[in-house]
């Protein structure tokens, strides 16, 4: 049974701990003196293992900073940055390349899908160029959960955005990383396509036990989540549960309303 599978891999936390990544008193400035900027100002947060987590703000609060110190693509000013039980903060850069190749899985806003390649040689190039074996089983999942069974020898161009960010998704998904972290992931979809990902990513975390976190504006992504984090002036000032999009928009108006007020 596929679920069995799933369950010893991904659901309960495999030997792992409960709390896929952290961040201690994070520090980012950028800058000295005048130009100074603090883009995160003592961030302390635990991504749960298995939990789909969409942080939000204003821009200019620091969501993609936090983002690429979590992810290990930016170095901290102070503080430090787990990934399960390894701190990456201090990290030399090889090993952290390592790191990032073998544990962390990225989606990003440009698909970065590679234009000679097709659908599956785009999804198993990170596997092929770490050169380890995809699993086929869980490759055949995966493809099958994106939906893109009858895509797989499509060139790029020959797909839909929505399909081509589907294809990337695919591509963070195939190797199991520890952690998927996407940056605005459905931000140059229309909103069908958006859906479309959202909801298999969704579906990743239900049904294949996978962590995702992204960087969204869109009261209607952060819906799809379990937990919102909202940042403001590199903090998080707040957090919400369950979130839906009527919630998280009537605490967007609220902060809205504070900015203006205060
Ligand atoms: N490479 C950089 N050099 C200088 N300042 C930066 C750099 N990257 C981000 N910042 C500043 O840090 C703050 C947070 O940026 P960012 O994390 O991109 O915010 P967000 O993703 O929420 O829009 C902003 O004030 C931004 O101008
Ligand atoms: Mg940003």
């Amino acid at each position: 049974m596929t679920s069995a599978v799933t369950i010893t891999r991904h659901g309960g936390t495999g030997g792992r701990t409960a709390v896929a990544a952290r961040a201690r008193q994070v520090v980012k400035a950028y800058g000295s003196g005048e130009t100074r900027v603090v883009a995160l100002d003592h961030v302390d947060v635990d991504i749960a293992r298995g939990q789909f987590t969409a942080i939000m703000g204003p821009s200019g609060s620091g969501k993609s900073t936090l983002m690429h110190c979590l992810a290990g693509l930016d170095t901290v000013t102070s503080g430090q940055i787990y990934l399960d039980d390894t701190e990456i903060t201090g990290l030399k850069d090889k090993k952290l390349t390592q790191l990032r190749r073998d544990r962390i899985g990225f989606i990003f806003q440009a698909f970065n899908l590679l234009p000679t390649l097709n659908a599956l040689e785009n999804i198993t190039l990170p596997m092929d160029i770490a050169g380890r074996k995809p699993d086929k089983a869980w490759l055949g999942r995966v493809i099958d959960t994106v939906g893109l069974s009858d895509r797989l020898k499509h060139r790029p161009t020959q797909l839909s955005g929505g399909q081509q960010q589907r294809v990337a998704v695919a591509r963070a998904l195939a190797a199991r990383p520890e952690i998927i972290f996407g940056d605005e992931p459905t931000g140059n979809l229309d909103s069908r396509a958006g859906a479309e990902v959202l909801g298999f990513l969704r579906q990743s975390v239900d049904e294949l036990g996978q962590t995702i976190v992204i960087v969204t504006h869109d009261p209607v992504a952060a819906s799809y989540a379990d937990r919102v984090l909202y940042l403001a002036d590199g903090r998080i000032v707040d957090e919400m549960y369950k979130p839906t999009a009527e919630a998280v928009l009537d605490r967007m108006k609220d902060f809205d309303a504070r900015g203006r007020t205060s």
